[in-house]
């Protein structure tokens, strides 16, 4: 059974400082315990500001970034040097800062060198079976006004995608239309899951998600829930909010 923990910060500042220091803990202690944390970053305006926090608090920690696999929850279908790719702006704030080496960054593959979304989808599954460690130390996924995470959509079929890892997602609802996302499955085989949500506009969501009850093809964030526990102790669901996202709670 997962724990959930809600933080509030005053702002968008204070919460990705927050969020930053909180997974340098957590790779810190994970590789204390002889690991190697692998993380699945998300897209997003205030994922880009904890990006920005990480390549700022990354080098000073004790986090050994040789140590440490990256994946994405979800990524756009558009070309690599696009500035609509997750991946780019956390390389540039936050990867190639610390020095995570590249054979440890595993992005979504792009128009550049897949002809198809289905066939981007394809090749990332194949990815995560041969190079992924079966659980993630943490997934972060932002949470759209809608409620959705990742790229999984309110009423999208992808939401019911039960035998597979990830999903081409076509006519997304928010741009650009293409995308690739790690299915419920997949997101959830983590040992903690953090939201991170910034703005009156994701109140109404939070609060949705957060709610004794609600249906996640309503809700889509309401499907993350992590693993039931690992080694006995329960999976961590924790949303790093600041006060104008947490309003309706
Ligand atoms: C994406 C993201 C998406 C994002 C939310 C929140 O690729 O678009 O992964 O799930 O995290 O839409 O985005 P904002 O923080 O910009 O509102």
């Amino acid at each position: 059974m997962s724990t959930t923990r809600i933080e509030v910060f005053d702002d968008a500042d204070a919460l990705s400082r927050a969020v930053a220091g909180e997974l340098l803990a957590r790779l810190e202690a994970a590789q204390a315990g002889g690991g190697s944390p692998q993380v699945a970053l998300t897209g997003g305006s205030i994922a880009e500001r904890i990006h920005a926090a990480l390549g700022e608090a990354g080098p000073r920690s004790e986090v050994d970034w040789g140590r440490v696999v990256v994946w994405w929850g979800d990524e756009r279908f558009v070309a690599p040097d696009s500035a609509e790719r997750n991946a780019l702006d956390a390389r540039r704030s936050f990867l190639d800062r610390v020095g995570v080496p590249d054979a440890h960054v595993h992005e979504v593959a792009a128009t550049d060198t897949t002809a198809t979304v289905g066939d981007a989808a394809a090749a990332y599954a194949e990815a995560i079976r041969e190079h992924g460690s079966g659980a993630f130390e943490v997934v972060m996924l932002g949470i759209g006004p809608d409620g959705h995470c990742a790229s999984l959509f309110p009423g999208h079929p992808a939401l019911d995608v039960a035998d597979a890892i990830t999903v081409a997602v076509r006519e997304s609802p928010k741009p650009p239309p293409e995308r690739v996302s790690l299915t419920f499955e997949a997101l959830n085989r983590s040992r903690a899951v953090w939201f991170v949500a910034s703005g009156e506009e994701k109140a109404e969501a939070v609060a949705r998600a957060l709610a004794d009850d609600g249906d996640l093809h309503e809700t889509p964030a309401r499907g993350v829930t992590g693993l039931p526990d690992v080694d006995g102790s329960p999976t961590e669901v924790v949303w790093f909010l600041d006060r104008p996202a947490a309003s309706r709670l």
